[in-house]
């Protein structure tokens, strides 16, 4: 049976035991709203470590817009369960306050800079959200003390902040995950529950768009702007409010994407379809499939 903590201090101190006895900790952060994508992160917790944890809490300070939070799917009750059926060891939950502390109260100018990777893309389109993140991830790191932490890679900029931020706690270790899809292509997101069967066919064509950039790195092209036309041709053929299709060198991270031929690259594509707001990258490499 999972075991549920009421409270992240609850969860401090459970792990703080767990530590005594020498056993690894795993942990998957999520804001609930479970889907195939997380419950293959706990997989590899569970797999990787004597122990899984995992936390559900909806992070107000990463939301730049009230309605978004409001309109956050919540149904505590129903992802404990497929928590407990996917076998995690245990949970925690718990209000803003014993989350936040004080910080709750804070405009996110006032947080701790997120540092390069919240530069543009998701950065600019939803100011302050990785000054949320990234202070939130950080409490629950020190309420946790996990040897290793899972992350989906759907969210990139978010998974290279947080590593950044590992880097300075002494430990822990983060361990990106692939991105996880339906048949159509759309990635695996809490988000896809307000999409209809057709909107979700709709969304197959971000995928379809990062694949026809993939095929022309494949040909040897390596200029951001004729592989960005490739994205933009597919997607300008769908039903897709686009906010952007982009480029980026994931080593050497720029706000804007770069001019010059690239040695790395990864795609970023982000669009509403049924006033739905999705998110997607892919590295570009011989034979991805990803
Ligand atoms: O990816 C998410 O679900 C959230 O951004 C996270 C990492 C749980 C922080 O609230």
């Amino acid at each position: 049976m999972i075991q549920h903590l009421t409270s992240p201090q609850a969860a401090q101190r459970w792990c703080k035991k767990i530590r005594k006895q020498h056993k690894t900790i795993g942990y998957v952060a999520t804001m609930g709203a479970l889907h195939p994508g997380h419950i293959s992160l706990i997989d590899r917790a569970r797999a990787e470590n004597d122990v899984s944890i995992a936390s559900i809490f909806v992070n107000p300070l990463q939301f730049n817009k009230a309605k978004d939070l409001e309109k956050y799917p919540r149904d505590e009750a129903s992802d404990i369960k497929q928590l407990e059926i996917a076998g995690v060891t245990a949970v925690f939950t718990g209000t803003p306050e014993a989350f936040l502390g004080e910080a709750r109260n804070k405009t996110t100018q006032e947080l701790t800079d997120p540092g390069i990777y919240a530069k543009g893309l998701e950065g600019a389109h939803r100011p302050g959200h990785f000054a949320g993140v990234r202070e939130v991830v950080s409490r629950l790191f020190s309420f946790v003390g996990p040897c290793r932490s899972y992350f989906g890679e759907k969210d990139y900029q978010q998974v290279q902040i947080i590593r950044q931020l590992a880097e300075t706690l002494p430990g822990i270790e983060i361990i990106p995950c692939p991105t996880l899809r339906e048949c159509s292509g759309l990635a695996r997101s809490s988000r896809n529950l307000r999409l209809s069967e057709q909107g979700k066919h709709q969304a197959g064509i971000i995928f379809s768009a990062m694949q026809a950039a993939n095929a022309l790195w494949e040909s040897g092209v390596r200029t951001p702007r004729l592989l960005q036309s490739a994205m933009l041709g597919v997607l300008n053929e769908g039903k897709i409010e686009l906010e952007y299709a982009e480029l980026r060198d994931p080593i050497n991270w720029t706000g804007k994407q770069p001019e010059s031929d690239l040695k790395q690259a990864r795609v970023f594509v982000a669009g509403n379809i049924e006033g739905v707001r999705l998110i997607d990258n892919m590295a570009l490499s011989a034979g991805n499939q990803a």
